[in-house]
């Protein structure tokens, strides 16, 4: 019989797991025991420590419900998130808009809406107007390409934190025209503090983090035959957009509102920002993320 000690347990857990039979599977775990026996070895975990990640991360379990998913926030705010979607970017064939994070406020279920109208049923703010074109990497345009669209209140409120969740404000979706161009109306939104009231806000204070994400419009674009594109556009100027708490910004999904003749909305500040969808290569979902109810279900 071999002994087990701190250098011997990686390989007697790996020989016992040797015979997975998903060899996806098999690979994900050994390294993984590879990585999480060398990280406890190089801090020397104590079993104080151990015991504090294990409570630690019930909590994080037990904050999840159909309305919120405080596993997705620790992923996002200790940027796995940002890097699985900019590995699914790698990955892609052809080039296509940049990936941001779907975050824990999409719900599958946003109403369909007609192009031009407004996504805003109960707030109140600045409206302004966002447009363009869905197109493929050849700058054609994609015709019935679903635009998913929500965004946070001019307070930097979402509406599953504000009202009843049954309730749904400022996000809807659309279907592009025979050219591939979306129209519609919003508010200006405000940048806002993750979630801080669970273990996650409890890390990040601990941290010494400021907990916010800079002012963002949320987007997630798809079309038969293409990849799917979630992402979101920020608004330059605002004072996070540097320092965002979940590493979601990317240079070229950086914009502002700005008054524009060729608007359909000319009389309002207007956004036009263009999303390049990929070819698909294969039917791989790009969401890093979900509804919320659709990991925690509904009861009753
Ligand atoms: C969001 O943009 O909705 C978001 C993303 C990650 C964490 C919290 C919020
Ligand atoms: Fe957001």
């Amino acid at each position: 019989m071999k002994a087990i000690n701190e250098f011997t347990i990686t390989d007697a857990v790996l020989e016992q797991m040797s015979t997975t039979a998903n060899p996806r599977l098999k690979e994900i775990m050994a390294v993984l025991v590879k990585h999480l026996h060398d990280f406890a070895r190089e801090v020397d975990l104590t079993p104080e420590e151990w015991l504090d990640a294990i409570k630690f991360l019930t909590a994080v379990g037990q904050a999840c419900t159909p309305f919120r998913q405080e596993f997705i926030l620790l992923s996002d705010t200790l940027g796995l998130s940002s890097l699985v979607n900019a590995m699914h970017d790698r990955r892609a064939v052809e080039d296509g808009t940049k990936s941001s994070l779907l975050g824990p406020f999409y719900r599958q279920d946003a109403p369909d809406m007609e192009l031009g109208q407004s996504i805003t049923t109960k707030s109140k703010g600045t409206e302004i107007c966002l447009y363009g074109r869905v197109v493929n990497s050849h700058g054609q345009g994609i015709p019935n390409a679903i635009v998913q669209i929500w965004q946070p209140d001019d307070e930097g409120w979402y509406d599953l934190q504000k009202n009843d969740p049954k309730e749904m404000d400022l996000r809807g979706k659309f279907r592009t025209d025979t050219q591939g161009n979306y129209y519609l109306r919003a508010i200006a939104p405000k940048g806002y503090m993750i979630p801080m009231d669970g273990p996650v806000g409890d890390m990040i204070r601990a941290q010494g983090r400021h907990g916010y994400r800079p002012a963002h419009i949320h987007f997630l674009v798809g079309a038969p035959g293409h990849r799917e594109c979630v992402t979101a556009i920020y608004l330059a100027g605002d004072d996070h957009i540097d320092s965002d708490t979940v590493f979601g910004v990317t240079e070229s999904l950086v914009t502002e509102p700005k008054l524009d003749p060729a608007s359909p909305f000319p009389r309002i500040p207007s956004i036009r920002f263009d999303f390049t969808l990929a070819a698909e290569r294969d039917a791989m979902s790009g969401r890093v993320g979900a509804d919320p109810s659709q990991i925690v279900k509904k009861t009753a």
